[in-house]
């Protein structure tokens, strides 16, 4: 077949290695295993940080100081309600839908009720990124709340954006340790340089289109099992192995079979995913403590096998998933987990590329057939 290519060389399949665009608020150092969100590594974030702390310094660029993180608690917390068109676009949806369509379409409605609509000012801009990264927590729990015949559940006042995300859903106050646990699990995963829900986003952006439709193309993107779906698959597998002395011989089969082993592999590390280590270590303690360490047991046999078999290591979706599992959370929810974290860093992307937009726009090379004739509609075969 020839090939028509009037632009540079074709780059590898799925853009692998391509450097797309310059950003300031997040590198992944696929080499070494860091990973660094506005110059902080991953891991003094995690340790020391809050999902809140890190979500203003995706956006702002720098940590706030004690004044204007609680400026910003303040406007989170102004703007958890949820706007009256989108609790109604929540309770249309079937009860049996994905979480994940609910949620898309939910951000999707909230831009009816965004008093910013139509101002594209990095002031309005940044008041929309408020408004999501406080709502999309509270569109998950309501629609969850909703499918399981249970009442929705006000945003409860006193509790960070993970305790009252468990709040939420459960009808309880979490522990702090759950509630910990949960606020690691959402700085983590709450921007990952040009991962696909991002570079989605921004393409999006990229037309001059708004805050809410570059989130939910992004939350389209997320969805998918090679991307923010693995963590629910990883559970799926977890679940279907059932008891540490079948996991060697599940997995051998799998990768027999040439099966994906969900939660292994990834286009930019080539060690350890750093954000691995905190979630394992979340992992293996809540699982002991709730009673059910065969989950964890299962996932370091696994983990052994893939690196002896494939010389892959695990990425975030695979500890994370077992983490939630045993907080009690349903399999379908770990997606939107993901997202309700990462919404922080979709924003900060969009903020960052209509701060000095281009339109992204690349070349396909030309595969197809060239220089057919036409065949009326009665002679075609
Ligand atoms: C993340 C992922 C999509 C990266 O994909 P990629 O960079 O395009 O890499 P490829 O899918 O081309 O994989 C390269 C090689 O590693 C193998 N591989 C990659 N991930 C694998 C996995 N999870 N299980 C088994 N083999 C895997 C592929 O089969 C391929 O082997 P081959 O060259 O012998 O055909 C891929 O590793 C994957 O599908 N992982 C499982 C899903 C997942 O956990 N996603 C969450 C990512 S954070």
């Amino acid at each position: 077949m020839p090939t028509v290519l009037e632009a540079a060389p074709p780059s590898a399949k799925g853009l692998e290695g391509v450097v797309a665009n310059q950003s300031s608020i997040c590198y992944v150092f696929g080499e070494e295993g860091r990973l660094i969100y506005r110059g902080y590594d991953i891991h003094d974030l995690a340790e020391h940080s809050t999902f809140e702390e890190t979500a203003y310094l995706l956006l702002r660029g720098d940590l706030p100081t004690r004044d204007q993180l609680a400026v910003f608690l303040t406007e989170l917390k102004a703007a958890q309600k949820l706007p009256k068109v989108v609790q109604r676009v929540i309770k249309d949806a079937p009860l049996t839908a994905h979480p994940m369509n609910v949620l898309r379409t939910a951000v999707s409605a909230s831009v009816f009720a965004d008093a910013d609509h139509g101002d594209e000012s990095a002031a309005a801009e940044y008041r929309k990124a408020v408004r999501l990264i406080a709502q999309l927590p509270t569109m998950v729990a309501m629609f969850h709340r909703l499918r399981n015949g249970q009442r929705p559940l006000a945003p409860r006042r006193g509790l960070s954006l993970a305790a009252n995300f468990l709040y939420m859903i459960s009808g309880a106050v979490p522990d702090a340790e759950a509630a910990k646990a949960l606020d690691v699990a959402l700085i983590l995963h709450a921007d990952h340089e040009l991962n696909a829900s991002t570079f989605a986003a921004r393409v999006i952006a990229a037309t001059l289109a708004d805050m809410h439709g570059a989130v939910t193309g992004a939350l389209g993107a997320l969805a998918g099992p090679l991307h923010g779906g693995a963590n629910t698959e990883v559970m799926k597998m977890l679940l279907e192995i059932g008891s540490p002395d079948r996991a060697e011989a599940w997995v051998r089969e799998g990768l027999a079979r040439k099966r994906k082993i969900m939660g292994f592999g990834h286009r930019v590390y080539r060690t350890e995913d750093p954000r691995a280590a905190h979630l394992r270590r979340m992992a293996e303690h809540l699982g002991r403590k709730a009673g059910q360490p065969q989950w964890f047991a299962i996932q370091r046999i696994i983990e052994d096998v893939m690196r002896r078999e494939k010389g892959l290591c695990c990425n975030v979706d695979f500890y994370s998933a077992s983490m939630y599992y045993v907080m009690g959370i349903p399999l379908d929810l770990y997606t939107p987990i993901f997202a309700i974290s990462r919404v922080s860093g979709w924003c900060a992307h969009v903020l960052e590329q209509h701060a000095d937009n281009r339109l992204i726009r690349p070349r396909a090379e030309y595969v197809g057939p060239m220089n057919r004739s036409w065949t009326s509609l009665g002679r075609r075969r």
